[in-house]
């Protein structure tokens, strides 16, 4: 089958797919490993964003597949952490690469004309942000 976009969003999408499936495993292994009374506070918001991630992966891939890709399977490196500080660190970090990447899928889907794309990632975008802006509140004062 002739695919329905360029080798650059597709590839971009699948760069999407590793990341989504990255910070759906590293969020559940720190919902996993959390420790101490700030652990206790943040356990329950990394296993919601965990969960979120997933049905990211879950969307682009089969955007993805439907475009005329085929998603990977491979995560991009996961880094748990030991401590909490360490961990939401990581994760605001994972979120601002998200950010930029999302930014740019949405910028090459509009020169493609592809308003699907482009429309489905605007809405993981917002909740990226939303994202970020939950690990660096959680960062302030820790
Ligand atoms: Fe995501
Ligand atoms: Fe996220």
């Amino acid at each position: 089958m002739r695919p329905k976009a360029s080798a650059k969003l597709l590839d971009l999408l699948n760069r999407g797919v590793s990341r989504e499936l990255q910070v759906a495993i590293q969020y559940m292994w720190q919902h996993v490993q959390w420790s101490g009374v700030t652990g206790f506070a943040v356990k329950g918001e990394l296993r919601g964003i965990a969960v979120t991630e997933m049905k990211h992966a879950e969307a682009i891939a089969e955007r993805l597949f439907y475009l005329g890709g085929t998603p990977t399977t491979k995560p991009d490196p996961i880094f748990v952490g030991t401590s909490l500080k360490e961990m939401i660190e990581q994760d605001a970090k994972d979120e601002e690469t998200a950010i930029n990447l999302y930014k740019q899928v949405i910028e090459v889907a509009r020169a493609e004309g592809d308003e699907t794309t482009r429309r489905l990632f605007r809405q993981i975008l917002a909740e990226e942000e939303d994202h970020h802006d939950t690990f660096t509140s959680l960062l302030e004062g820790m």
